[in-house]
């Protein structure tokens, strides 16, 4: 396994551009079961979750092929199989963008139930809802969802929930919707932008959909659907982490390939903390635009809610607490998507952040500067919190478990090196851990109890968060 050692202080300087986004290329990799003719993808990032849908898109009988560093070509060879193994399934919950696809182009999708996570839940009932109203037989059995359908209908589907829509379920039921026979109209669709490029790549196969960026969509089922050639729209959470390391290192960083009219809530609250932002090259065509971000000497307090789109996204949620960790005065972060996603509040406290959780908000004390430490990542997005603290942080700090950021960055450490950034990815053990880190060096600890922490030490398993 390996860990990030940063060294932290240098003010971030430089150009970088950002990748197509991970939350709209995996639900439309997806879809490309339903196309019966070949498929490109353009700028699809090259992460650990786009290998895991393509070996799993392979199981299920497609040729996922990477053309170059930035697409890839998918081709459906053999119809026949329907299930999607646990193996696969529990490695990315993004698996279950399978679902409605399988379905309404095989009649069948047997689908692990991907489970929970550590940003909750994560249940699926709207996703088995939406299908069963357009007909689908859903049962649970052995851990899978067992779905079947002989021809779908189309019907009315509302698929609003307690915590808003449901952005791969919007996606699970309007895939499914397109090939149901009639007309289906979905109430309470989610609207972000990936579920709007994942509806513009459908339509690009010859799918018949109205109303796409609205709560209110109407899908006019066909009978087949073709191939395209697609680019997938730039990431609009790697482009508010790359302003947001901007602003935190005092740095003059200029991010190419935005889409600012994807990120109004971020860029809005972004300026509310007194970062500057501009927009320094319109987007053209399939290239988005660029923003150079000046960071403040000093940050000012904020209250962010992390909402639905148009809201701010739940997915900055940990990225805006690590900034307004350095704010002057007291901020609120609340998060009314997931609740229960504030595993990075220990670990940034141990950087030097006063936190302190209460519900499904978290309530910070803005402090002078952060220091580095030891911390662990737990999930995509807190991996993404702890870099950033670290990068603002005086001395190393070490980051463990950060195959979570693999997951959805591509080279993160690379492209933030090309800054002025100190990142070294290296192999998670007791060497590679500067020394100033290890408190122990110099504590005299009497010689037998060395002897059993140190054996302690070999055989403690790491923990699992
Ligand atoms: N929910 C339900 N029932 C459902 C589905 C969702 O109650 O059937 C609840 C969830 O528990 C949550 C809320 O509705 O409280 C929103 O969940 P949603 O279904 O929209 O999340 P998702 O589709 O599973 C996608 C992204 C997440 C992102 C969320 C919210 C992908 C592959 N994942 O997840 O991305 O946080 O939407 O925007 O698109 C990430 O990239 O780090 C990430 C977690």
């Amino acid at each position: 396994m390996d860990m990030f050692v940063v060294r932290g202080g240098t003010p971030l300087q430089g150009r970088i551009r950002v990748s197509g986004a991970k939350n709209a290329a995996l639900p439309i990799m997806a879809a490309s079961i339903m196309a019966d003719d070949a498929v490109t993808l353009r700028d699809v990032p090259d992460l650990v979750d786009v290998r895991t849908l393509a070996s799993l898109l392979g199981t299920l009988g497609l040729l996922v092929e990477r053309q170059d560093d930035q697409s890839l070509q998918l081709e459906v060879i053999d119809n026949s199989a329907t299930v999607a193994d646990y193996e696969l399934v529990r490695r990315m919950r993004a698996s279950i963008c399978v679902l409605g696809p399988l379905l309404a182009r095989r009649g069948r999708a047997c689908v692990s139930l991907p489970g929970g996570c550590n940003i909750g839940d994560r249940p699926i009932d709207l996703h088995l809802k939406g299908l069963e109203a357009l007909g689908a037989d859903i049962r649970i059995e052995r851990g899978y969802v067992m779905a079947s359908a002989k021809r779908l209908r189309g019907n009315r589907v509302f698929l609003g929930g307690s915590f808003g829509s449901t952005v791969t379920g919007t996606c699970n039921v309007l895939a499914a919707a397109v090939l149901a026979d009639g007309v289906t109209t979905i109430e309470s669709a989610a609207c972000e932008p990936e579920v709007v490029d994942f509806g513009n790549f459908l339509r690009s196969l010859g799918a018949k959909i109205d109303g796409l960026g609205t709560p209110f969509l109407r899908i006019e089922g066909v009978r087949r659907l073709g191939g395209t050639d697609h680019t997938i729209i730039p990431d609009r959470i790697e482009a508010a982490t790359f302003l947001i390391a901007g602003a935190m290192t005092r740095g003059d960083v200029t991010v190419e390939n935005c889409c600012p009219g994807h990120m109004s809530a971020i860029l809005d609250k972004l300026k509310e903390t007194g970062v500057e932002i501009t927009e320094i090259e319109a987007g053209s065509g399939s290239t988005g635009a660029t923003l150079r971000v000046r960071g403040p000497q000093s940050l000012k307090q904020a209250e962010c809610s992390a909402l639905p789109y148009p809201g701010l996204p739940t997915d900055v949620q940990a990225q805006f607490m690590a900034l307004l960790s350095l704010a002057d005065g007291i901020s609120v972060v609340t998060d009314k998507v997931f609740p229960d996603r504030f595993m990075h509040v220990a670990e940034l406290v141990r950087l030097g952040a006063r936190i302190h959780r209460e519900g499904p908000s978290a309530i910070i004390n803005g402090v002078g500067r952060l220091s580095g430490a030891c911390v662990m990542a737990s999930d995509l997005r807190a991996s993404a919190a702890l870099v950033l603290a670290a990068l603002a942080a005086e001395g190393d700090t070490v980051i463990r478990r950060i195959y979570h950021l693999d997951r959805g960055y591509e080279q993160i450490e690379q492209r933030l090196n090309s800054l002025g950034a100190s990142i070294r990815r290296v192999e998670d053990c007791a060497e590679n851990v500067p020394a100033n880190l290890q408190l122990t060096q110099g504590v005299s600890v009497p010689a037998p109890h060395i002897a059993v922490a140190a054996s302690v030490a070999k055989t403690a398993a790491p923990q699992e968060r």
